[in-house]
């Protein structure tokens, strides 16, 4: 009996550009994703399988084999920090920047940095790298908000057009890293269906 095969597919911004791709590579939900409330969807393709899930937990699903492949902005890769999973393409949608920002103008404090973000982990290994002792402060969004209220002196977020930053009165400092889509793959999975993860890769690295 064939196993199915099942993509974690990152749901919000990353979704509306990742069902085009996957429709190019001759794969369509059986039914619209956007209309309704399944969270596993079948496809035109008897042993393919959709899971639609939040972003962060999409390495998750991936790495423990609950999922074969996954589709995941490289930020929430980086801030789950596995050497479990296999990168075998980079899928080039949802392209953005990891940055810190913090006030114009703004002094350097006397004392520890504070910084707060939602990437905890890429931020304490990026001030880490940089020999900066820092204090992280984990937040859940609206990350701009901290230093205007003095929560915090800097942020760590995504930055696409500049414009949030620029809303706030905020500027953009250090690039941590260039963010785009990636596909990702069990590794186990990437051995034991081998054939048909390969092709799957090849058809949607055609598109990119
Ligand atoms: P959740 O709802 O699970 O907290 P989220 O709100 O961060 O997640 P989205 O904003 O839908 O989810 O998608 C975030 C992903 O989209 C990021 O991981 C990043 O890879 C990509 N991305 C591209 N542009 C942006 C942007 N302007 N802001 C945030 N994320 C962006
Ligand atoms: C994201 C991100 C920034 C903004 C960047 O926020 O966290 O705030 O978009 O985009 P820009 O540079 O084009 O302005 P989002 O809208 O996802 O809200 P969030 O605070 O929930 O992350």
């Amino acid at each position: 009996m064939t196993q199915p095969l099942t993509i974690a597919l990152s749901k919000g911004r990353i979704l509306d550009d990742t069902l085009p791709l996957l429709a190019e590579a001759g794969i369509h939900p059986a039914e619209d994703i956007h209309k309704s409330r399944k969270l596993i969807f079948d496809t035109n393709h008897d042993h393919i399988k959709l899971v639609v899930i939040r972003a962060t937990d999409v390495p998750t699903y991936v790495e423990y084999g609950a999922a074969d492949l996954g589709v995941a902005g490289k930020d929430v890769l980086m801030e789950y920090d596995s050497n479990n999973l296999c990168e075998p393409l980079d899928l080039n949608i949802a392209t953005c920047r990891l940055m810190t920002a913090a006030i114009k103008d703004a002094v350097m404090p006397q004392g520890r940095l504070k910084v707060a973000t939602k990437f905890v982990n890429t931020a304490k290994r990026y001030f880490a790298e940089q020999g900066r002792q820092v204090d992280i402060i984990k937040l859940y969004g609206a990350m701009e908000l901290a230093p205007v209220t003095g929560l915090a002196h800097r942020i760590v977020d995504i930055v696409e057009t500049g414009n949030t930053l620029k809303a706030n009165g905020l500027v953009p400092m250090e690039l941590i890293a260039d963010v785009s889509t990636r596909l990702i793959v069990n590794e186990s999975s990437f051995k034991t269906k081998y054939d048909r993860i390969k092709s799957l890769v090849d058809a949607l690295g055609k598109e990119t």
